[in-house]
């Protein structure tokens, strides 16, 4: 069941799972390509890792398979990724992308873009420059998928990132290396920095959907969407955005 929350900072849709309301992402993504296909025009999509957005590319992937939409004419951007990290490693979002998503659809290889992780130190200033230059030429992004940090980071622009950051190197924060820690068996493996799109670039996407399942976010969300914007929860910035919504399960609600 859906339950809309419209006196917040962020409009925020409530549903009872998170496989009810990564259905209901999922609708929207898929009309918007759907609509784009027949009207002949190229669908860009922002797109997130982690556990939050599994459910929605599952989703995706059986209206590809059953339905028979297609993802010919849809470019994607990933948010960020580790640093450096090789894009075999299970742990890079490289990977991560590929399992669960991009192999099991019919995007045009030339079409995933995610930052590269390989890049050598003094090539990621005009890299970063370049990622940012191909956004604005593929036309802009039409919906930003986004999960969020326990910082209360979008993509991996930790406290301190400003309104304005673009896509660049961070050094990440040790909440968040804590919380990745695990999947890299030590702290010491896990790594110090990322390459993410900034808080300028998130804030063009055309709409943007921030997700947040269970009660371990229920904290930050709360923050984010009943606080002041600040630089020290970058998804604050999310309440100042024209077109953003907050869609959430009935755990990480509870605290609004
Ligand atoms: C990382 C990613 C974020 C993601 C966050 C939450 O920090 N850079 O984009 O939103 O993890 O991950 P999860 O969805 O696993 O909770």
């Amino acid at each position: 069941m859906l339950i809309l929350m419209s006196n917040q900072k962020i409009p925020v849709e409530k549903y009872s799972t998170p496989e009810i309301a990564s259905k209901s992402v999922a609708k929207e993504v898929a009309a918007l390509i759907q609509k784009n296909n027949s009207d002949g025009k190229n669908t860009v999509l922002g797109l997130a890792t982690g556990s939050t957005p599994l459910h929605l590319y599952k989703e995706l992937i059986r209206i590809h398979k059953e339905d028979g939409l297609s993802f010919k004419n849809t470019i994607t951007f990933n948010l960020d990724d580790y640093y450096p990290i090789s894009q075999d490693d299970p742990e890079s979002y490289y990977y991560f992308m590929q399992q669960h998503f991009i192999k099991h659809i019919d995007i045009l290889p030339e079409n995933f873009h995610i930052p590269d992780s390989n890049m050598p130190r003094e090539s990621i200033e005009i890299e970063c420059a370049k990622y940012e230059q191909t956004i604005k030429d593929s036309g802009g992004i039409d919906i930003q998928i986004l999960g969020i940090g326990r910082t209360g980071h979008i993509g991996f622009n930790e406290p301190g990132s400003s309104r304005d950051s673009r896509t660049r190197l961070v050094e990440l924060d040790k909440i968040t290396r804590d919380d990745a820690c695990s999947n890299f068996n030590s702290l010491e493996n896990t790594p110090k920095y990322s390459l993410t799109m900034g808080v300028a670039t998130i804030m063009e996407a055309k709409k943007i959907i921030l997700m947040a399942w269970g009660k371990s976010k229920s904290e930050i969300i709360a923050k984010v969407v009943k606080g002041s914007i600040t630089n020290e929860a970058s998804a604050s910035f999310l309440q100042s955005h024209p077109n953003a919504k907050f869609v959430l399960d009935k755990d990480s609600v509870s605290r609004l």
